[in-house]
């Protein structure tokens, strides 16, 4: 791994290495606190398992593994991390940022874990409440809420946080006309600057999200909007996510607890009785260890806002890449192995589909490739400096350029690592490539990997009817009046 001029990570090829530039270097954390070694473990067993079982193979020659033992663990962490600084029976409600995997199974299985949910759309809210997520474990934070939707939550009762005034008067409109159990609460964005990738970068200046505090008049608003509506009760700011040093999370916290301390005083009563920190912890995408944990995280927290947990003040996260990426693997076949230009490219069956970012923002999204050969088995030998490429009809669509590893062959699997979050969930159906399956794993005790479908490989009948296909004839039919 190395390291450009903004800071984010570029992968050199260097695989199983630490380097300073994960998420934690900001801090000095020790990277090698949490190596991940039982975690690479479990992955190849888990793509070995998948050839023996036939979810990989000629016929199936791509497939997303999700490590369900790593899924529980996560959320254990997260839960003793906050449980660790926060005051004895402070509420905390650890909602999973569901964009980073909107997948039913994936959200019972945090559900079971403690982990409520944080939705942004009405298809987010669909599968959170499909999978069983309380009203009162579910967080609404979409930018652009329309009317209808506000009053569905409002009328579940989901927690919403209105993104700016217009929103606010909506929901003015529905609190007019009935009562609502929904938590209520504002979204502010301490404009404190951002990280190393602009596109999840949510305190800028400019950027879209919430009430852009340092603009004239803003705070003034915030107060009065605060003082007019004793219903409001909580604040709302999410600082960005990966790419954003620690410290800068950290001050976006400190922003908006000082905000609320501010607001109380102003109105001599404890109205503010929520904070909502968000999410954005980044991902060490350059080794297996897991860095910065959420331990860290808590306890730098703790440090810069002691306030915001000595129990005045209920907390909510939402946390989403650092839950779910370490967790995931998409494991591909090499269906042709070539050269060009003296360059070894292993064509495989995962590209812009799956890798969406990678492809598109290389620089910022680097991606570690892990060489399996045909049974499944890790590759050995020395490291080949190779391009791994998609199937898509571009040359962009690359997984990694000239990245150093074992020479991926014919028949090989290539597997794209830590895209647990916002990758193979995150499908684009660019030249009609279909979705892969998805498919959790755990040991089963007996030497061996099972299985359990978490959602099933989409059928090229699916594409069709999804394309359209039941309006075949919808253009050829339609003719203004006189036309031809
Ligand atoms: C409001 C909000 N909360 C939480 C998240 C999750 O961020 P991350 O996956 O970086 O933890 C996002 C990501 O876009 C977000 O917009």
């Amino acid at each position: 791994m190395g390291d450009d001029m903004t800071g984010a990570p570029v992968n050199d090829g260097n695989q199983g290495h630490t380097d300073g530039t994960d998420p934690g270097a900001d801090l000095g954390i020790d990277t090698g606190q949490d190596p991940g070694t039982e975690h690479t473990a479990r992955r190849d067993e888990a793509v070995q398992a998948a050839v023996e079982q036939g979810l990989l193979g000629p016929g199936a020659p791509i497939a997303a593994l999700l490590d369900v033992t790593g899924v529980r663990e996560s959320a254990a962490a997260l839960r003793a991390a906050f449980d660790a600084v926060t005051a004895p029976g402070t509420p905390v409600l650890h909602a999973f940022a569901v964009k980073a995997s909107p997948l039913v199974p994936v959200l019972r299985l945090l559900n079971e874990e403690g982990i409520g949910a944080e939705v942004a759309s009405p298809g987010e809210l669909a599968l959170a409440r499909a999978a069983g997520v309380r009203p009162e474990r579910t967080v609404l934070d979409a930018p652009a809420k329309t009317p209808a939707e506000l009053r569905e939550a409002l009328a579940l009762g989901i927690a919403v946080n209105a993104d700016n005034p217009q929103e606010l008067e909506r929901i003015d409109g529905l609190m007019r006309s009935a009562t609502s159990r929904s938590p209520l609460g504002i979204r502010v964005n301490p404009q404190i600057g951002g990280g190393s990738i602009a596109a999840l970068s949510t305190a800028t200046a400019t950027s879209k999200f919430g009430v852009a505090l340092r603009d004239e008049g803003a705070r003034e608003w915030v107060v009065r909007a605060f003082a007019e509506r004793p219903w409001l009760t909580r604040l709302h700011a999410h600082t960005g996510s990966q790419g954003i040093p620690l410290s800068l999370l950290a001050r976006g916290v400190e922003e908006t607890y000082r905000l609320a301390e501010e607001i109380n005083a102003r109105l001599g009563r404890r109205q503010i009785d929520t904070l909502d920190i968000g999410g954005g912890l980044g991902v060490n995408f350059g080794s297996d260890a897991t860095s910065p944990t959420y331990a860290q995280y808590a306890q730098l927290l703790k440090e810069a806002v002691p306030g915001l947990f000595d129990g005045r003040y209920g907390l909510v996260t939402e946390f989403g890449r650092s839950m779910l990426a370490k967790q995931g693997t998409v494991v591909a076949r090499v269906e042709y192995a070539k050269s060009a230009g003296g360059r070894p490219i292993a064509i495989t069956h995962a590209g812009v589909q799956v890798a969406t970012r990678t492809v598109y923002a290389p620089q910022s999204w680097p991606l570690r490739i892990a060489a399996y050969d045909g049974k499944g088995r890790p590759k050995s030998g020395a490291d080949v400096v190779q391009d791994v490429a998609g199937p898509a009809c571009f040359a962009g669509d690359l997984l990694a350029e000239g990245q150093a590893l074992p020479l991926l062959e014919q028949g090989d699997y290539a597997a794209a690592l830590d895209t647990g979050a916002y990758y193979f969930a995150a499908h684009y159906a660019y030249n009609s490539l279909a979705r892969p399956g998805i498919y959790g794993f755990v040991r089963d005790g007996a030497g061996g990997v099972s299985f359990a479908t978490v959602r099933e490989p989409q059928t090229v009948a699916e594409i069709v009817a999804e394309s359209g296909g039941a309006h075949a004839a919808a253009l050829t039919t339609l003719r203004a009046p006189g036309s031809r």
